[in-house]
């Protein structure tokens, strides 16, 4: 079936390394201009909403301004937590000066990112069959157990002694990457002083290594950057009672 682009923009609109909003169908688009090709994601951060046509954008990175999250606005693919679910990427063409997007209804995602870049007023259309790159392994990813979110549900279980919501939601866990069959987080804390800091990472450690297939768990503490309210999902407002 053809594929129906409908313009949304103009190139004018998008400068080199910019970003711009667009609806397309009803729904929301975030477009960016890198290296003279244009790539079109969902603009819903799948963490919390969060618009990502607002985020800031590093390369082929966009890191969403609400609790950090980032993706990769070639494939959607989600690169880093606090989010765990990629976002769709949309068809693109550059026809003219015009900039023509057709939603990816299938939810697919592009097996890779586009090798060549494209000239401007040249016609793009992102590939639609694929999934993310996966993180380097060590032993074939069809003999793990375990993914990215079965990790991050492992650390869900871990909750946060002197405030009662476990670390996810809280925004302490920064990156989850997997090595064959090893796990590596990047968490912190509330605050560098945190007393449940020793307890809370002792945790994590055995709760990510309770998952089946994870033979061994590398938790690092970072203080960079800080942990700061913002990165709190709404479900842990709810429970905090922060409005
Ligand atoms: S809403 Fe995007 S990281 Fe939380």
């Amino acid at each position: 079936m053809a594929i129906a682009y409908q313009t949304v923009a103009q190139l004018s609109e998008l400068p080199e390394g910019g970003n711009l909003f667009v609806e397309v169908d009803d729904q929301p688009v975030a477009l960016f201009r890198v290296e003279g090709q244009v790539f079109a994601i969902d603009d819903v951060c799948t963490h919390d909403g969060g618009p990502l046509a607002d985020g800031i954008l590093k390369g082929h990175e966009i890191e969403c301004d609400r609790h950090g999250a980032r993706f990769d606005i070639r494939t959607g693919s989600v690169l880093c937590m606090p989010a765990v679910e990629s976002v769709r990427a949309h068809h693109v063409k550059v026809e003219g000066e015009s900039i023509m997007v057709a939603i990816n209804d299938s939810g697919d995602l592009p097996k890779e990112a586009p090798k060549a870049p494209l000239a401007a007023a040249s016609s793009h259309t992102a590939p639609v069959t694929s999934s993310a790159a996966a993180p380097e392994t060590a032993i074939p990813v069809a003999e793990l157990n375990f993914d990215q979110e079965t990790i991050v549900n492992a650390l869900k279980t871990v909750i946060d002694p002197e405030l009662n919501v476990n670390i996810v939601d809280l925004g302490l866990i920064y990156t989850v990457q997997t090595r064959g069959s090893e796990v590596d987080v990047e968490m912190t804390l509330t605050t560098p002083a945190c007393p449940a800091g020793p307890e809370i990472l002792r945790n994590s450690v055995k709760a990510v290594e309770k998952v089946e297939g994870v033979t061994k768990a590398n938790v690092k503490l970072v203080m960079n950057p800080p942990w700061s309210p913002a990165r709190m999902t709404d479900d842990a407002r709810d429970i905090l009672g922060i409005f």
